[in-house]
């Protein structure tokens, strides 16, 4: 897989400021939005990315969670930290993280809080295998994470969904801003969304899901939804640790299910109540990241002529690469 070339001398913030100051910018959803590497990012994300970028050391065996921004990202984290750590943390235990932890805080995130003011060296006290996640697309990861062999699950959804999940999360979390919907619905179509365009962001996990399929497992929202066990056998496969006869005839398989269903992550205290800062500088509520979790809630906010309009972007810039929502 082609990486990206960082263009800076990752220097002090001078430099860094210059950077930006290079770079095509636009009117982004709450603030300008800049084109680093290909991808439409706020200063403070390519500041972070450049940061990731030189700092990061990628470990062999690190399995990292790529998703775009509201394609599930919350779900995959509490799925992937209970499969993956389910011998030291047996799923239907009364002191499970899941159920005292965030999911966003179980799966740190390579590039925020923004790596300016927030080390990356905490990600290097992690031990190993870690378990680490990112909005990055895949051509600005540090180049270590195709090279060293590490393991990628990526997790994409429905492009309308993914608008409106992302329409209201802007305008829930950003206190002092808000978008209409047509408007974000124009940035959308013309691939002007933070980490976007969402297209070229999930065909080139796509297509390194098709060159190299050991290494990263292709996931769909709208597919794990509608059978959640059998991506949930897939993911414990895909880590490495897949699930014996004993656990499926006991129905652990289910109860991982259970635990990180929306319904009852919604539920929990941790996840319903207070506020966190987990970008740096941006506090929010720990609900915002449980809204409807439905597949289709597009069709409550989205009239027929935008979505035939968003579909027709989505089939022409995916069209030939055999995938497709
Ligand atoms: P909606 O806004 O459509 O409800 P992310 O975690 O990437 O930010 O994505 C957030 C979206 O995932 C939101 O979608 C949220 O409700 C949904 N979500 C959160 N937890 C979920 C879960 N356990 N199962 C299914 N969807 C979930």
């Amino acid at each position: 897989m082609a990486q990206a070339q960082t263009e800076t001398n990752h220097g002090g913030p001078k430099e860094e400021e210059s950077l930006t100051s290079r770079l095509p910018t636009r009117e982004g959803w709450w603030k300008p939005f800049f084109l680093f590497q290909g991808f439409w990012f706020t200063p403070q994300m390519v500041r972070s990315t450049v940061l990731v970028q030189a700092q990061f050391r990628p470990r062999a065996d690190d399995i990292i969670l790529a998703t775009y921004p509201k394609c599930g990202t919350t779900w995959l984290k509490a799925l992937a930290f209970t499969v993956a750590h389910r011998s030291q943390h047996p799923v239907a235990s009364h002191g499970h993280p899941v159920l005292t932890s965030h999911p966003q805080d179980l799966v740190p995130f390579l590039e925020l809080p923004h790596r300016e003011l927030h080390p990356i060296e905490e990600l290097e006290a992690l031990p190993s295998p870690r378990l680490l996640s990112t909005h990055l697309p895949c051509t600005s990861l540090p180049s270590g994470a195709s090279t060293l062999g590490c393991r990628i699950v990526y997790l994409c959804r429905e492009p309308k969904d993914v608008l409106v999940s992302m329409w209201h999360y802007t305008n829930k979390v950003r206190k002092d801003f808000h978008i209409d919907l047509g408007k974000a619905f124009e940035f959308f179509c013309e691939g002007v969304s933070l980490g976007g365009p969402f297209w070229e962001h999930c065909l080139g996990y796509w297509k390194w899901s098709m060159e190299e399929p050991g290494r990263v497992l292709f996931l769909k929202y709208d597919e794990m939804m509608a059978n959640p066990a059998e991506h949930v056998k897939m993911l414990a496969e895909f880590l490495g640790v897949p699930f014996t006869e004993e656990e499926e005839s006991a129905g652990v398989v289910e109860e991982v299910v259970r635990l990180c269903s929306f319904e009852n992550l919604k539920s929990l205290p941790v996840n319903s109540t207070g506020v966190s800062d987990r970008v740096g500088g941006l506090p929010m509520e720990n609900a915002s990241f449980f809204r409807s979790g439905k597949v289709g809630d597009w069709k409550n906010h989205l009239t027929e002529e935008m979505a035939r309009k968003l579909d027709c972007i989505v089939e022409e810039k995916l069209k030939g690469s055999g995938l497709s929502f």
